[in-house]
């Protein structure tokens, strides 16, 4: 990223002296900051530290600009090649779901014509209100990437998502959004993680995916300069920084949600959906009588994403699917690949003497019309590079 031009703008957080150290990391690497700091930011830290470590000048005051004697606040919002705002406060992400542009942050971002990233911070409650959840699903809409938040003790002695993801994250994810792989320009769609089906509001259906392989992928997609869209259900391991989240709970939303994203130039489908849903899943909690009833539960087959991914009109150029096995692997991940129409099925064993399940190894085998090609046993991160590799050949 050395050369590149980032428009950091500072809210109002505790978080915000976090900003400091991404400005210090991000001139380390060659990055140019332009800092921005909100009237509230200014109450944590001071604009001298600001510009001392960036070695440029602070903005803030939006009536500072409007001599345009100097530089206005359009050429401002254009100056740089990513606006990144650290942290984004419930507030300022309020005002960029609605296109306020009442003081020189939420004018800049408003007016930008760059790409934009942000870091939320904020305490949990605030960010699971579902006001902020939909101002964060319209800014994800709006093409805004979100790295974090992470779950983890704050400053206010709550515990839970809200804490500002770390500073190296949010360094790398720049750093992503400005590497020029071989993916470059190219759109990836990754489903990751098991799919949770309601059986009544306090009980679901689930598998032992930890969506480690997924979220492996959509790293090593990313660091080869995809636009990653990451499809994700309830996982173990958290959604990586630097691509864009969509959080599912079910198959069916997890389908919805593709559709919603096609077209894209490769569908990866690592996630390990549920076959069936409970039938009339229940409002209520369902009860236990006391007489020894025992609930009945009705299942229904789940859409089979990959297959409409492969079968449909807005059929990416590839599309590569998952084949869990405890047996005749191969066989069965051959006859697979044919049934759903993918162009590769990646195949490994899950017998649960293999560890794979929930392990940080794999051993696959990638199928694809010309036959079979087994790989060696390998970290889940290896399996992950080699793939992506193979996409970025494929797609050329
Ligand atoms: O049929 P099976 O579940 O073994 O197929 C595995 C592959 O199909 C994986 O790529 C998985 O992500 C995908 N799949 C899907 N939707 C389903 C079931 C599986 O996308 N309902």
């Amino acid at each position: 990223m050395d050369g590149k031009k980032v428009l950091l703008i500072i809210a109002g957080g505790i978080a915000a002296f976090k900003a400091l150290d991404v400005i210090r990391r991000l001139r380390e690497r060659g990055v140019s900051v332009t800092p921005v700091l909100t009237k509230s930011a200014k109450e944590f830290v001071t604009p001298l530290s600001v510009s001392a470590l960036s070695a440029a000048k602070v903005y803030s005051d939006l009536f500072d600009l409007t001599d345009e004697a100097e530089m206005g606040h359009i050429e401002l919002s254009r100056s740089a090649d990513l606006v990144c705002v650290v942290p984004a406060t419930a507030d300022l992400m309020a005002k960029m779901a609605h296109g306020l542009a009442d003081d020189l942050a939420s004018t800049l971002l408003l007016a930008t014509d760059t790409p934009v990233m942000i870091a939320p911070a904020m305490n949990v409650r605030m960010w699971d209100h579902p006001a902020t959840q939909r101002n964060l699903a319209t800014l994800v809409g709006d093409g805004v990437t979100v790295v974090g938040p992470v779950e983890g003790p704050m400053a206010c002695g709550e515990f839970g998502p809200g804490r500002m993801s770390d500073v190296a994250d949010i360094v790398e994810a720049i750093a992503a959004h400005f590497a020029d792989g071989p993916l470059a320009g190219k759109s990836v769609l990754v489903t990751s993680g098991p799919t949770h089906e309601p059986i009544d509001p306090v009980r679901y259906i689930a598998n032992r995916s930890s969506g480690a392989q997924g979220t492996a992928l959509a790293v090593a997609l990313r660091d080869l300069g995809a636009d990653v869209h990451f499809v994700t259900g309830p996982a173990d391991v958290p959604p990586p920084p630097g691509v864009k989240v969509y959080p599912v709970q079910t198959a069916q939303e997890m389908l919805d949600q593709v559709q919603d994203l096609l077209p894209v130039d490769a569908a990866v489908c690592a996630a390990a959906v549920a076959d069936w849903r409970v039938v009339g899943a229940s409002d209520e909690k369902i009860k236990k009588d006391g007489d020894g009833t025992l609930p009945t539960l009705n299942f229904a087959e789940n859409p089979d994403i990959l297959a409409t991914i492969s079968q449909g009109k807005k059929r990416p150029s590839l599309v590569v699917g998952f084949a869990a096995e405890t047996e005749k692997v191969i066989e069965h991940a051959t006859a697979k690949r044919a049934r759903k129409g993918c162009d590769w099925i990646v195949a490994n064993d899950v017998s649960p003497e293999t560890g794979i399940m929930g392990g940080d190894r794999n051993t696959v085998t990638v199928i694809d019309a010309k036959g079979a090609e087994a790989w060696d046993d390998m970290p889940k991160a290896d399996v992950a590079r080699r793939l992506a590799a193979r996409i970025a050949d494929a797609l050329g």
